[in-house]
């Protein structure tokens, strides 16, 4: 079998049996922000698209690429579909002019020609990215190779169970606007990515563990950014709480804790892998590569800079109200919204400025009011979340009528935020699911999530738990780690004060905990 790594989380992986190709993302994501590093965009697309099997593993715009997809893509690839709630990931692949589709089944083995197998896992809950989340396995004649990719399943139990993995696959670095684009004192930005950057490696080595696969390839970021005003994002300037550590990072941090199968893929290299040994070829020397990071990212910038500054001329919509086109649009679903209204709690405003992010003027200040529903001017009041960011991002949003602005907005980086009290996951969720039919999905799941009761418990020290973390189910008799009172999920890092069974992370999400 043989991977070719083709940048961030994308790869093609060759058999005797058919080819796949996996995420195949080159242009810029979410307002321009996200670029693949190293570039990839010099590969031979028109090659590597001219495959059996394309798999995207979701809707997130650093994984499903339409313009990389509709131009250098071959048309007769049958696409092997997550089983996901919704049709949207099926329905763009559709526009784009894919026509054959293999709907897979969840945690199902498919056996396709030529006896290649392949078992896609689907997440589905409102917080796997964008309404869902997938990681591919992959055998043939003996080989197994897992592509979790920024998947977080509660763990790899369904993968492990069908025989070693020889190659694994996955994310090991930031993907998140937090806690950077938080309006705080520096030292607590700091404190804050440097636990979320710990919680990120310690989340990995604990599926690296569970796999035990023969090689570990670390991919799924980090991105990186070029535009002047988010340039300070990328791990460059030795900030111990940046949260996009690179591969090189990955590969250091790794040996610390042990590890010594680690393998890097460039764009372009090419790992040939048999049941007992691997053999990786380079298109330039890693070590090399990394460590002259910051000449690579300067030259980008430079040949990239044409692409912002054209992106950025076509955001501007002066011409679109606002406050009328969101009353429109929000208040609807306001409505119909219980579980998520009611999480948020409070009113949730945004400034907006006359800039492309938080910077310059704010010119109009409006008010999505969820106890209200409704959505208004700003009435000087006290508000649960504020967002600041440009007009014209939100006019944007409007014209190419947006239903997730996760996927767009948040994922952009191009705003600052603060909020009192918890993070509440209601806000964001709400804001992905700007669709009828994302909303209705959401409204259900967290129906269904409150009214399932997590009987089993567990014992943690000298506490009886139970056993399912009331985030999102992981097992917290492997996931859940006692200091003091407090027990930490480490799937996402999440709190809980066991006395109160409080969630110290985010609103609701309580926990039956009993001293034993
Ligand atoms: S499942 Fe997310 S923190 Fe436990």
């Amino acid at each position: 079998m043989r991977i070719t790594g083709t940048g961030h989380a994308s790869m093609r992986i060759d058999t005797a049996a058919g080819s796949i190709l996996c995420d195949p993302w080159v242009n810029p994501a979410f307002f321009a922000s996200w670029f693949p590093f190293p570039d990839n965009s010099q590969l031979d697309w028109d090659r590597l698209g001219d495959v059996d099997y394309l798999y995207v593993s979701h809707l997130h715009r650093d994984h499903f690429d339409a313009k990389n997809l509709k131009q250098h893509i071959s048309k007769k690839a049958t696409v092997l579909l997550p089983e996901y709630p919704t049709s949207q990931l099926e329905d763009e692949l559709r526009e784009l002019g894919f026509t054959k589709f293999f709907k897979t089944r969840s945690n199902e083995v498919h056996e396709l020609d030529g006896g290649l197998k392949v078992m896609i896992q689907a997440l589905i809950s409102p917080t796997d990215g964008p309404i869902g989340d997938s990681s591919l396995w992959v055998e043939h004649d003996g080989i197994r190779v897992l592509n979790q990719n920024d998947a977080r399943p509660s763990d790899l139990t369904t993968f492990a169970e069908l025989g070693h993995v020889h190659a694994h696959l996955l994310q090991f670095s930031g993907a998140i606007w937090y806690p950077m684009v938080y309006e705080l004192p520096q030292n607590a930005k700091t404190a804050f990515g440097k636990q979320k950057r710990d919680r990120q490696f310690d989340r990995t080595w604990r599926y690296i563990n569970d796999l035990k696969a023969s090689h570990v390839f670390p991919i799924a970021g980090p991105p990186c950014f070029l535009d002047d005003e988010l340039w300070q994002f990328n791990d460059i300037h030795g900030d111990e709480g940046n949260i996009f550590p690179d591969q090189s990072v990955f590969m250091s941090e790794y040996a610390k804790v042990g590890g010594t199968n680690g393998v890097v893929l460039l764009p372009g290299s090419v790992s040939e892998l048999t049941e007992h040994s691997i053999d990786t070829s380079h298109p330039t020397d890693v070590d090399e590569f990394f460590a002259n990071k910051q000449q690579h990212l300067e030259e980008m910038r430079e040949r990239k800079r044409p692409i912002i500054e054209a992106e950025k001329a076509s955001w501007r919509h002066p011409e679109i109200d606002v406050l009328g086109e969101l009353k429109k649009r929000i208040e609807p679903l306001l409505e119909e919204s219980l579980f998520m209204a009611n999480g948020v709690g409070g009113p949730v405003r945004f400034d907006l400025t006359d800039s492309f992010g938080s910077g310059g003027e704010v010119v109009e200040s409006i008010v999505v009011d969820f106890p209200g529903k409704q959505v208004r001017p700003y009435a000087d009041e006290k508000v649960r979340y504020r967002f600041k960011t440009g007009r014209a991002l939100i006019e944007h949003l409007i014209h190419i009528d947006e239903g997730d602005w996760v996927n767009s907005l948040f994922l952009s980086c191009r705003f600052s935020a603060a909020r009192i009290g918890q993070y509440n996951e209601f806000v964001y969720s709400f804001f992905k699911c700007l669709s009828e039919e994302r909303l209705q999905y959401a409204e259900g799941w967290y129906d269904e999530h409150e009214r399932s009761v997590d009987a089993e418990d567990t014992v943690i020290g000298d506490w009886n738990v139970q056993r399912r973390c009331p985030h999102l189910k992981a097992d917290l008799s492997r996931f859940g780690v006692l200091d003091g009172n407090t027990l930490t999920c480490q799937l996402h890092g999440w709190k809980f004060d066991l006395p109160s069974g409080r969630c110290l992370t985010s609103v609701g999400h309580k926990i039956r905990a009993e001293k034993s």
